[in-house]
């Protein structure tokens, strides 16, 4: 039986997942080298990137292709609110900057994320199931290396959707019953191949600064 859209993406964006999830920050991050500010300016960014993707869905939602994928119930952005004022204080938006590789990615969900159905898509994807499936290991770092489970890691907390793998089987099956033709699918794999790529780019940018975060 050939593969499902679904099973094609995963399978051609395993490398760059590979080269994202082992990018020097995130490793350092796991590996419990890093404070807490580590996770706080990750958080700090990612507030960024999803104001972009957010503000992008709703200019989508009526859009009967990408509309599909616009479920509120996994909008970060109140969440990731919360964390930035709990890490930052109530001023936290005058102290918390996009770094020169966030405003290219939000420039780039933004340019492609209104431009076709699968440019919205492909960005969607690339972060949301991340955050439901990897994004749970870094919520556990949390807990278990700074104690931090409420506010600071609200981010991680999908409290909205009952149950993660049924919502990615419902999320592969909407992937698997758009009307991409093979020229769309191969675009929108390219598409998410470059957000992880933008991802990979705001993880070295934050490793710029990782002696800051040394714990040792
Ligand atoms: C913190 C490091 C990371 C770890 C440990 C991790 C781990 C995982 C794991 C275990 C899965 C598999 C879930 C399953 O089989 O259903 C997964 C899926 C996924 N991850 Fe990651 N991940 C990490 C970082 C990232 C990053 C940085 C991104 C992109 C920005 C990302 C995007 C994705 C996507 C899109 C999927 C869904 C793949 C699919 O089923 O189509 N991950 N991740």
């Amino acid at each position: 039986m050939s593969p499902t859209f679904a099973e094609t993406l995963r399978a051609a964006t395993m490398p760059v997942h590979e080269q994202a999830n082992h990018s020097p920050y995130i490793s350092a991050l796991l590996g419990g080298e890093l404070s807490v500010d580590a996770f706080a300016d990750l958080a700090g960014q990612l507030y960024f990137v999803y104001s972009a993707l957010e503000d992008t869905a709703e200019q989508v939602r009526e859009d009967p292709i990408a509309g599909k994928f616009v479920f509120t119930e996994l909008y970060r952005r109140a969440a990731l609110r919360e964390d930035m004022a709990f890490y930052f204080g109530p001023s936290w938006e005058s102290v918390v900057k996009p770094l020169p590789a966030t405003a290219a990615y939000c420039d780039r969900i933004r340019e492609a994320g209104t431009s076709w159905s699968g440019g919205f898509v492909a960005h969607h994807y690339t972060r949301y199931l991340g955050d439901i499936a990897g994004g749970q290991i870094i919520r556990h770092k949390l807990k278990n290396l700074h104690g931090i489970t409420g506010p600071g890691s609200r981010f991680y907390v999908f409290d909205q959707i009952p149950s993660a793998p049924k919502f990615r089987d419902t999320y592969r099956e909407l992937l698997n019953t758009a009307p991409w033709d093979a020229a769309d699918r191969k675009r929108f794999i390219m598409e998410s191949v470059r957000a992880y790529e933008l991802n990979v780019g705001l993880f070295a940018a934050l490793a710029e600064d990782m002696p800051r975060y040394s714990m040792s």
